[in-house]
């Protein structure tokens, strides 16, 4: 990378589709690449766009009977309003079809042409539109495109051609010389014998349609749409001449998918030699993403994800998380909502929003939502152990977004969640709350978590940037105009901060049947809605309770159904305008709950912090008073004299009750 500066590229997408779960995943591994850089202070560019001449969108067109101008600014609209609904901010949008790109395409081909690498010559070969390229017979598959199945075309016609044999010594020293240009290190072998098999000339212009850029000089020829295609990263920034070119180019990351490796690994640099330009520093081909074992393609209805409508169910940012963190960059696999659900659940609800609701819910009643001054004097060892761990979580992180490893850096990030979490238990602030003495340490525990919460979030930013600015809105500091990688002790005493809803809602069991029959096609409308809002009762007529046995009697299983676990309480007040209820926050060890007791004419709010009572987990949540309850806990007596269930010896919350 060039003193601070980053350059990053998406491919431009054919306009023949509209966007789909596999370029919206390229496009946000892209975006979190800049948002990360621009958080190290780094002047970033980040560039997609659509790829719009070509046979292949002229032959869409035909289908949708508009002129593949009209077809290219109706698909094109959706993919400009698409990558914002996913967080994705781009610094440019290039069309091929702008005339700041045409620009560039003639430049490069004189250039090509100055060099002597361009002559006039016949082909005759098989061509796959699919592919937009000529295909050799080794590579077919029963006479078919192994990629788009279908028969590739016999074609003559004249053509000109590009002398890409002349650079296979050129392109083998490069890649030997530029090692980090071809990533990751699994895919470089694959080009490197392809290139050392032997090149053969490049057929660079087209004759049988005429949805293109007209070859400088001979307008019966259109430029071959990948030589076209190529040329965006260097037109978009105004070509050679241009102050964005002096700026950004050679680019530092061309971001694509490993089906189009060899036009970005053999071919671009090989014309960009020839036109005396310098290479890209690095081509990065990730791998691929199937739907629940199967290709995506237009003709399997199962696997065309809308990523909006995904992002709708669950969330960008949970979307976002899971396409980031689930795949090591470069590796395939296989998209499954059971999995996405999983993942929203463990790592979203329970680790990070859990986090957020319990540091934020202690400080709210402890010190009245002000971020306390930590007392060095009341440090101990297991305060440093955190800081150093948020340090080393933080360096790792960065180390993982330069590495291109987003997953990496996700899970660096996980260790210092899951590390604050436990903190949390270790150090009981509900203990030291109600311990004569003990304030400076609460309050140094307190700062020292909040802390370890700020850290974690600017670590989520590039990935989950709403996640991120809301977590910094709770805990009361300035929305950055632009994302700082954090610095531990950064943290200022004194701001207020801000409980507020779940950071991520746990996707329960009722919801999660809901969502997958939606995601599968087969909820009734009414039925959806209903579920999807998470309403927590059956309408009349739907199914009730299973019929209790003829002597009122449970079985084992039956009873066994009932998760009842042992919770501390970790805040409690008034419901406003409810005398018998208290409004309670628990800590079920890895998760807080809400939960709303009828108790507050028996316990006084302040006498039940610290407490450990016996929660029955499993309840479906309810709206009490308008307030969210998620659970009961166990008291017995008259309404004015409960008792709560409790134990007589210490257990560990979350603790099963049997
Ligand atoms: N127009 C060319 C690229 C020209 S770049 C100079 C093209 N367009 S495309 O619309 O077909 O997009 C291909 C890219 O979309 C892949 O390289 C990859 O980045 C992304 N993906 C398309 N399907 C995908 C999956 N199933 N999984 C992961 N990424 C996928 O090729």
């Amino acid at each position: 990378m060039r003193a601070n500066r980053f350059y990053v590229t998406t491919p431009i997408y054919y306009i023949n589709d509209v966007p789909h779960l596999g370029t919206a995943y390229t496009t946000i591994v892209a975006d979190a690449l800049a948002r990360y850089q621009r958080a190290r202070g780094r002047d970033v560019h980040f560039l997609t766009g659509t790829d719009e001449h070509g046979e292949k969108v002229e032959e869409a067109a035909r289908n949708a009977r508009l002129s593949p101008r009209a077809h290219a600014d109706r698909i094109v609209r959706q993919f400009k309003e698409t990558w914002p609904k996913l967080d994705v901010a781009s610094d440019d949008f290039i069309r091929t079809t702008e005339p700041r790109h045409a620009a560039f395409v003639e430049d490069m081909w004189k250039r090509m042409d100055a060099a002597g690498d361009i002559y006039l010559g016949h082909y005759d070969g098989l061509y796959c539109i699919g592919c937009e390229a000529y295909v050799a017979e080794g590579e077919l598959e029963d006479g078919k495109c192994k990629a788009h199945g279908r028969a590739p075309e016999r074609r003559q016609e004249p053509s000109y051609f590009f002398r890409l044999a002349k650079y296979q010594q050129p392109l083998l020293d490069f890649y030997r010389d530029s090692p980090g240009f071809i990533r990751p290190e699994s895919r470089k072998n694959e080009v490197v014998s392809f290139v050392a098999g032997g090149l053969r000339d490049l057929s660079i212009s087209r004759t049988s349609f005429t949805w293109g850029i007209p070859v400088p000089g001979d307008p019966a020829h259109v430029v071959y749409v990948w030589v076209d295609a190529l040329a965006n990263y260097v037109s978009a920034l105004g070509g050679p001449g241009g102050e964005l070119y002096r700026r950004y180019w050679p680019a530092d990351v061309h971001l694509i998918g490993k089906d189009i490796l060899r036009f970005h690994a053999v071919y671009w640099p090989a014309m960009l030699m020839s036109a005396g330009l310098p290479p890209p520093a690095c081509v990065f081909a990730h791998g691929w993403w199937s739907v629940t074992g199967k290709k995506i393609s237009k003709s399997l209805p199962a696997t065309r994800i809308s990523p909006t409508a995904l992002a709708d169910d669950v969330g960008v940012d949970a979307l976002r998380y899971f396409l980031l963190r689930e795949l090591p960059l470069g590796q395939d696999g296989d998209f499954s909502y059971e999995s996405l659900v999983g993942r929203i659940n463990a790592d979203l609800a329970n680790d990070l929003g859990n986090l957020l609701s319990r540091a934020l819910a202690m400080v709210d009643e402890y010190t009245g939502g002000v971020v306390p001054e930590p007392d060095a004097a009341a440090a101990t060892a297991g305060d440093e152990t955190l800081r150093i761990l948020a340090e080393s979580a933080r360096d790792r992180a960065a180390q993982a977004w330069e590495d291109l490893a987003p997953s990496r850096a996700l899970e660096a990030t996980w260790e210092l969640v899951r590390a604050a979490n436990r903190y949390i238990v270790e150090n009981e602030p509900w203990t030291l709350r109600k311990s004569p003495g003990k304030e400076p340490r609460l309050a140094t525990v307190l700062y020292t978590l909040l802390e370890a919460v700020r850290v974690a979030a600017e670590l989520c930013a590039p990935a989950m940037p709403r996640a991120a600015a809301r977590i910094r809105e709770q805990l009361g500091l300035p929305q950055a105009t632009q994302a700082l990688w954090p610095k531990w002790g950064d943290l200022a005493a004194g701001l207020q901060v801000r409980r507020g809803a779940a950071l991520f809602p746990r996707i329960d069991k009722e919801r999660e049947q809901a969502l997958l029959a939606k995601w599968a096609g087969g909820l009734s409308p009414s039925n959806a809605t209903r579920a999807l809002q998470g309403a927590d009762r059956p309408a009349a007529g739907e199914t009730g309770p299973p019929p209790a046995a003829p002597d009122g009697k449970l079985s084992y299983e039956e009873f066994s159904k009932i998760d009842l676990r042992v919770a501390i309480i970790v805040a409690a007040e008034r419901v406003k305008d409810a005398d018998r209820l208290l409004k309670l926050t628990v800590d079920l060890g890895g998760e807080t709950r809400q939960i709303v007791a009828g108790i507050a004419t028996s316990y006084a709010a302040g006498d039940l912090v610290g407490r450990r009572v016996i929660v029955v987990a499993n309840l479906k949540p309810a709206k009490i008073r308008g307030e969210r309850s998620e659970g009961m806990i166990l008291a017995a007596g008259e309404k004015d004299a409960l008792a709560l269930a409790t134990f007589d010896r210490e257990v560990a919350p979350g603790a099963k009750v049997k």
